[in-house]
């Protein structure tokens, strides 16, 4: 090393020793990273929580930038976009970035999901990291719910219309509540003012502190693996689990590779397929009805929520009465939230469950993604029987689980993990 080298090196490390005896910098770098002994046979499922921060930055910075040129009122709006497409430099690009952002979110976020219900990961102790993950869930539906409105064309316009006039279906409140959640009788630029607010502003601050909590939930509890054995039973005389390496360098290594990969991903569907107009859908990430401004006296032909909604959407439309499907679209979001009482399993992961929660897991997986695809469907009779047939499914997982999860055969589970 050089002499002049040498000598910023010993800068570097004094400015860090100044900080660190002022704020707790190196201790909360090996709390978290260099100390944070996570178990050794993280497999593929281990990428999307990783993956999930990377995009709610990609959302955060792009939607910034988008800010900077958006004009929320119901005169400006649409036109603002555009003008972002067509005007800004690269405006189409932070565009396309933000809107492909939100599905691939819900497509992370959703794989992430179904990593905990395939090893068990909600189950005690990590049942707070459960309930902060399905709040940041929840809040993540409304965030994207707020944003849909803000392109201002027909589908953010007659989408919101429909999803706020549910609430009307409340009894005794419903009316009211819908009228103090769009702020006029209608949905109106008043309504745009106050989703462009929460959207903006207020949703991404609550996501970002239920992050903090969700992180540091994890790394009071420690990470499940695929085998769902807990690794801090079984430490070495340091006091450091004998199947745990350091998150940092091993996984921050592992966790670039899957950030190369899915960024390849992701700007192939920028780049080359930003609407994501599959055959059959009028673009499942960017609607085609949204190109056009909103109209409040034209209703489109067939309203459809965007692809990441229409499990939800399905079982509204296959309950007949409007008040029996607000409830059920309701209770389906949030029976999630039950997971870790109701189920009774003591075995944690797929690998040594028995037969009951296996079979009942697929059926669940199956049943959700049928009633995606029929909630982007016309509704027809037969997509409304289907749509009930998977409905009952999806509904019979969770309330049947306390019964088939406690009679179920598992295996026997090893003392340490397996590759
Ligand atoms: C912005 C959204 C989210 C971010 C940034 C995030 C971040 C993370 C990170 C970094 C991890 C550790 C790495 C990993 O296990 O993959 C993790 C673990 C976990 N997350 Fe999330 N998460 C988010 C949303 C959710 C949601 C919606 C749920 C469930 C409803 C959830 C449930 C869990 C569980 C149970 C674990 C522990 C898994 C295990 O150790 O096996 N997370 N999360």
């Amino acid at each position: 090393m050089t002499d002049i080298a040498k000598r910023v090196v010993d800068g570097l490390y004094g400015l860090r020793d100044w900080v660190d005896a002022r704020f707790p910098l190196m201790k909360s770098w090996n709390e978290h990273l260099a100390k944070y002994y996570a178990p050794k046979n993280f497999n593929f499922w281990y990428f999307f929580g990783s993956l999930a921060l990377l995009v709610l930055v990609i959302q955060i910075l792009t939607g910034i930038w988008l800010t900077m040129n958006y004009q929320p009122s119901d005169e400006g709006a649409f036109a603002s976009v555009e003008y972002i497409m067509r005007d800004v430099s690269w405006g189409w690009f932070i565009r396309y970035m933000h809107s492909t952002g939100a599905s691939a979110f819900f497509v992370v976020i959703y794989l992430h999901m179904f990593r905990a219900l395939l090893y068990g990961s909600y189950k005690k102790p990590r049942e707070l990291l459960w309930l902060s993950g399905m709040a940041i869930y929840l809040v993540l539906m409304a965030e994207a719910f707020f944003g849909y409105l803000l392109p201002w064309g027909q589908m953010s316009y007659w989408g919101a219309q429909v999803i706020i006039s549910l609430f009307g279906a409340l009894p005794f409140i419903g009316e009211e509540l819908s009228l103090w959640i769009r702020g006029d009788f209608v949905v109106s630029g008043v309504t745009l003012n106050r989703f462009f607010s929460l959207h903006v502003i207020a949703f991404p601050l609550l996501i970002c502190a239920l992050v903090g909590f969700h992180i540091l939930a994890l790394h009071e509890v420690g990470s499940n693996n695929p085998d769902g054995i807990e690794i801090k039973k079984n430490k070495n005389e340091q006091g450091i689990p004998v199947d745990g390496i350091p998150f940092h360098p091993y996984y921050t290594v592992k966790d670039i590779l899957g950030v190369v990969v899915f960024l390849i991903l992701f700007f192939g569907v920028v780049f080359f397929a930003p609407e994501m107009k599959v055959p059959g859908t009028q673009g499942l990430f960017l609607e085609s009805a949204n190109f056009i401004p909103a109209d409040p006296l034209k209703t489109p032909e067939h309203i459809a929520p965007v692809w990441y909604f229409t499990p939800f959407y399905a079982i509204l439309r296959a309950v007949p009465s409007q008040l029996g499907g607000v409830i059920a679209m309701g209770l389906a979001t949030n029976l999630f939230l039950l997971l870790p009482w109701l189920d009774r399993s003591p075995v944690r992961s797929w690998r040594y469950r028995g037969w009951n929660y296996r079979c009942a897991l697929i059926a669940f997986i199956i049943s959700f993604l049928c009633l995606g695809w029929l909630g982007l469907q016309v509704a027809t009779p037969l997509y409304t029987w289907m749509s009930r047939f998977f409905s009952v499914i999806y509904f019979l997982f969770f309330f049947l689980m306390p019964f088939y999860t406690a009679i179920d055969n598992d295996k026997a589970v090893p003392e340490r993990v397996t590759g």
